[in-house]
């Protein structure tokens, strides 16, 4: 398919922010990529628009990776090994992966975006990340000009963090995820660590959930908290969780009793951004088409004809009043374009 011109980006981004690209190709095969037409142009490549905030307009070439395929692509004994196409649905994936009979995804069901985009920002919830069942990835250099595999060392996970980020290949387009391969292991054990998902279960009375009924739990939690892109435009939490010191959390904990904490490995306390937010007055709070959605803070949402700009200047208020209020600094989780 040829490079189309101007093609309108609202229905591509979650947030139904309006924006134009400049050139635009939908890329449904790997081999695609090497297309030397490609080479040349500045890019940005799209996968669900999930995590994106579109500034308007952008005079760029927009690599929208749609590349389809989901198979099983070896075992032994200890796990599966799953590949799919950047282009699959992520929640689609992890719901197949589970009908086939290959637990491990199960906790990751119903987070909007593709396949291609989970690992650059290590998708996770309820007490999974992407990375746990990350075995590989196979990306487009567009400097080497060469297809490359990435195995799970090499990609650097960190919390909602990766190689892609850290390197900035989220922004200028020079890596395109084609594949991702994702390693099951056969002892399937459940992960029942995060509180929301045991109450979900105790109050369904399930006592020893199969990996199915632990995929319905999530996806009521979610439903419950979250509101749904297709109905409410929004990219899910719209800040990182802050990572402070120890003393700095006693300090702030002194003052706020209530101040949820969640102790890091590195040592590190990880602070409710949510609960920040509604502390400082925000939840359910907006200005001008923007706000905070009224049943869990940490989510930005599009209450209708929103611009980038409006987003900007919600994010920079509720930051402001978080600072204000508690001397943190949020930071915002979406990729601005
Ligand atoms: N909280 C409030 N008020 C709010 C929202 C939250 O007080 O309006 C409190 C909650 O009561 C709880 C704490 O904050 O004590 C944490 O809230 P929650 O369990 O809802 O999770 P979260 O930290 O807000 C994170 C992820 C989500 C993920 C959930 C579940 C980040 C930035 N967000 O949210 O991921 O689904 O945990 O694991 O780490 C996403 O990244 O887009 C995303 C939705």
């Amino acid at each position: 398919m040829p490079v189309a011109a101007a093609i309108d980006l609202t229905p591509f981004n979650t947030l139904a922010l309006p924006g134009k690209a400049a050139r635009y190709r939908r890329l449904t095969e790997a081999g695609q990529l090497a297309d030397p037409a490609l080479a040349e142009d500045k890019r940005f490549i799209l996968g669900g628009g999930s995590n994106l905030v579109l500034n308007g307009d952008i005079d760029r070439l927009v690599l929208h990776m749609a590349i389809p395929g989901k198979r099983l692509a070896g075992e032994d004994d200890d796990a599966w090994y799953i590949e799919a196409g950047a282009g699959e649905n992520w929640h689609d994936f992890v719901q197949w992966t589970l009908a086939q009979g290959w637990p491990g995804l199960e906790n990751l069901s119903l987070i909007p975006g593709t396949v291609g985009a989970a690992p650059i920002q290590n998708i996770g919830a309820y007490g999974l990340e992407v990375s746990d069942r990350f075995h590989t990835l196979s990306a487009w250099d567009f400097n080497r000009r060469a297809e490359v595999t990435l195995d799970r060392a090499a990609c650097r996970f960190g919390y909602r963090d990766s190689l892609f980020k850290q390197q900035g290949w989220h922004l200028d387009g020079q890596m395109a995820i084609t594949a991702v391969t994702f390693r099951l292991p056969k002892r399937w054990q459940p992960n029942l660590d995060y509180a929301d998902l045991r109450d979900q279960l105790a109050a369904a009375d399930i006592a020893a959930p199969s990996p199915s009924q632990i995929a319905a739990a999530v996806m009521a939690v979610r439903r419950r908290k979250l509101p749904d892109p297709a109905v409410i435009p929004n990219v899910g939490s719209f800040f990182h969780n802050p990572l402070v010191s120890a003393a700095a959390a006693a300090a702030l904990r002194a003052s706020h009793p209530a101040l949820p904490c969640y102790p890091q490995p590195d040592g590190r306390i990880k602070l409710a951004a949510g609960w920040l937010i509604e502390q400082a007055g925000w939840k359910g709070r907006r200005l001008g088409p923007v706000g905070m959605y009224e049943k869990q803070a940490l989510i930005l949402v599009n209450h209708g004809g929103a611009t980038g700009a409006d987003v900007r200047r919600t994010m920079t208020a509720v930051q402001a009043a978080v600072r204000e209020k508690f001397g943190v600094e949020l930071q915002a989780e979406p990729v601005f374009i």
